[in-house]
């Protein structure tokens, strides 16, 4: 990192991982000859290798790295396992250890696949959005326990907490994002509610002052679930805590047809960022060549643009994959009979 060479880790990790991974890699490939590549072991497969699912060594590639390209990590094998050492585990491990605070999660429908959404194809078709999920805070890291009561009932607890520093910079990106974009900018909190979410919509508000031509309004999140499936067509940028996040973005992620269409960034305060496809290992179906690549390669885009400020390729990747779609090349989820590998095909031929 710092030289002239550009590296990118690829972990591939568990399940249809490795498979989606391949195809990604062959178009960086083919459009960043210049790339250099490193695989490092997460997951399961590390975990079965190495007795963790995050080795150090691995942290270490991410971090020397320009880019890390992930796949997905699960593996019912260890199901049993404690906590701290399942796979998904290392996602965590990755965006903690890297300082990755904001998850961009584009949702979008690609012409063709309006009968894959769940929605009617005239709504669906309008979907252009991106989710800006805050990814470090909230009440998956603030205090939590379970105990007993003075009465013997069994109660458990999760602190939902944000600080006004954490609230600035995820709200910069969601302004910076909206800049990118339509201009517009949705805050999602429950400030009605929340003391959390009334600090959160007075620091957003303060932040617009730097962004004065940035649209911004306010939702609170129950509206905001039930908008996104009455009219998508209404958002371009939305910007919310780490639960809400969570929730809203696989709610639009059906709205715009398979899971297998969708590509994710994981950004820090620097380049440095992790892109991997919303889907997981997907066991149902890992190593029988049927997964969908089209989100691993969408990530692929993601990276050149945001970790390398290559908008070019990214672009083409983009176009070359929404081609093929249009063209009626399908995998299984999308009501076809293409072949990972054949899908990675397709889409190649239109990056002619
Ligand atoms: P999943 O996303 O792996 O699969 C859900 C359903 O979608 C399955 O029927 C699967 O076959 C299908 N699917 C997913 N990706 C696809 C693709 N590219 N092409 C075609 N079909 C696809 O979610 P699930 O089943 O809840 O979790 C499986 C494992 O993955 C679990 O261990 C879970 O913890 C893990 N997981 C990991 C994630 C990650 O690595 N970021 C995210 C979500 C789940
Ligand atoms: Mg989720």
């Amino acid at each position: 990192k710092g030289g002239t060479m550009t590296l990118i880790a690829i972990l591939a990790g568990d399940g249809i991982g490795p498979e989606v991974t391949a195809q990604a890699r062959r178009v960086l490939t083919a459009l960043a000859p210049d790339l250099m590549f490193e695989e490092g072991l997460v997951g399961g497969a590390a975990y079965r290798a190495q007795g963790h699912p995050l080795p150090p060594e691995t942290l270490a590639l991410a971090r020397r790295s320009d880019a890390v390209l992930f796949g997905a990590v699960g593996d019912p094998a260890f199901d049993a396992l404690e906590r701290a050492m399942r796979p998904e585990q290392a996602i965590l491990g990755l965006r903690k250890g890297l300082g990755l605070f904001a998850n961009l999660r584009p949702a979008k429908l690609f012409a063709g696949l309006e009968d894959a959404s769940a929605l009617k194809p005239e709504i669906a078709r309008r979907i252009d959005l991106v989710i800006v999920r805050e990814l470090t805070g909230d009440v998956y890291f603030g205090d939590k326990g379970r105990r007993l009561t003075s009465t013997g009932l069994r109660e458990g607890h999760d602190l939902m907490r944000y600080d006004e520093v954490e609230v600035a910079r995820i709200a910069r990106v969601g302004f910076e994002t909206a800049r990118t974009r339509r201009g517009k900018l949705l805050s999602v909190d429950k400030a009605n509610v929340l003391e959390t979410s009334q600090v959160w919509r007075d620091v957003v508000n303060e932040v617009a002052r730097d962004f004065r031509d940035v649209e911004l309004g306010h939702m609170y999140v129950d509206n905001a679930a039930m908008q996104l499936v009455r009219d998508p067509g209404q958002f371009d940028t939305i910007v919310t805590g780490n639960l809400f996040g969570d929730i809203l973005s696989d709610q639009a992620s059906m709205c715009a047809g398979s899971i297998g269409m969708l590509p994710s960034a994981a950004l820090g305060s620097g380049t440095l960022g992790m892109y991997e496809p919303i889907h997981g290992s997907a066991p149902d179906i890992a190593g029988q060549g049927k997964a969908n690549p089209c989100a691993a390669i969408l990530s692929a885009a993601m990276l050149l643009r945001h970790s390398l400020a290559r908008p070019e390729p990214a672009d083409r990747i983009e176009a070359a994959v929404a081609a093929a779609i249009l063209a009626g090349a399908r995998t299984a989820d999308l009501g076809g009979t293409m072949s990972t590998e054949a899908m990675g095909d397709a889409i190649m031929a239109q990056l002619g």
